[in-house]
């Protein structure tokens, strides 16, 4: 081999560092910065409820007042996400297979029950404005693949109550809460019989399957909201 295609001598690598350029180091320094308020902003403070429908307490402050969520709205949002896919957003369900929510005697009539539905869920026959389903409702309280919270079961049963025409009463977080305890040891879903059994708390019970001639009373004149 020719000596003069050998690598030079004088070219062998360096054993210095070569220092890093000022520039180089200057963008980092920003990036860095920018990182961190991006991460300040947009984390949500690495909770996992921050998406949560009216709960979001991260971010920019304003200063204004600012105005309490409205359990309606939230629960009109709810219900579309767990809800309305057999309920339908109408609540008119689905003949012969999900009952319809809208003018329901179970939605407007006794809390207790109400709240007792969403936190078991429903197996077997069920009457519902005079028609029979035989299907099942799944749990939405602990037990539940993705349980709702209180306030969350709270606001959607208070927006079930509200639009469609019904017009009964809002339902509150302790009042969910309380009935979680209550049931906390309940494992299967309700069925009709048993949710009869509980305590009628409203002005209007529900018709039993006995007398199927009832209709949907309107005894108070509608108050417009
Ligand atoms: C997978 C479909 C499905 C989903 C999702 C669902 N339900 Fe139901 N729901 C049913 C079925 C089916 C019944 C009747 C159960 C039976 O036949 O035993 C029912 C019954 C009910 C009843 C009592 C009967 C009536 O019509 O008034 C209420 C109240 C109710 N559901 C509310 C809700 C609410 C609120 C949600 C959302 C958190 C919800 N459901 C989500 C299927 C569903």
């Amino acid at each position: 081999m020719n000596p003069s295609e050998l690598p030079s001598l004088s070219q062998a690598p360096s054993e210095r560092h070569a220092p890093i350029p000022g520039w180089i180091l200057g963008l980092g320094v920003i990036l860095s910065f920018w990182a961190g308020g991006y991460l300040f902003f947009y984390s949500g403070g690495f909770r996992g409820d921050v998406y949560d429908a009216g709960q979001i307490t991260w971010g920019p402050v304003s200063t204004g007042p600012v105005a309490p969520p409205d359990p309606k709205v939230i629960g009109k949002r709810l219900y579309t996400a767990n809800c309305a896919q057999c309920h339908q957003a109408t609540g008119l369900g689905q003949a012969g297979v999900y009952p319809p929510l809208a003018e329901s005697e179970w939605v407007t009539g006794s809390k207790n029950r109400l709240i007792a539905i969403l936190h078991k869920g429903i197996a077997g026959v069920i009457h519902v404005k005079g028609n029979v389903y035989n299907n099942n409702m799944p749990a939405w309280g602990d037990g539940a693949p993705v349980p709702l919270k209180d306030d969350q079961i709270a606001a959607i049963l208070t927006y079930i109550r509200s639009d469609w025409g019904n017009n009964a009463s809002p339902i509150q977080t302790d009042e969910v809460a309380a009935k979680r305890k209550a049931l906390a040891s309940m494992t299967n879903p309700w069925t009709e019989a048993g949710l009869l059994a509980i305590p009628d708390d409203s002005a209007t019970p529900p018709p039993t399957t006995k007398s199927p001639a009832a209709t949907p009373s309107t005894p108070t004149p509608p108050s417009k909201k």
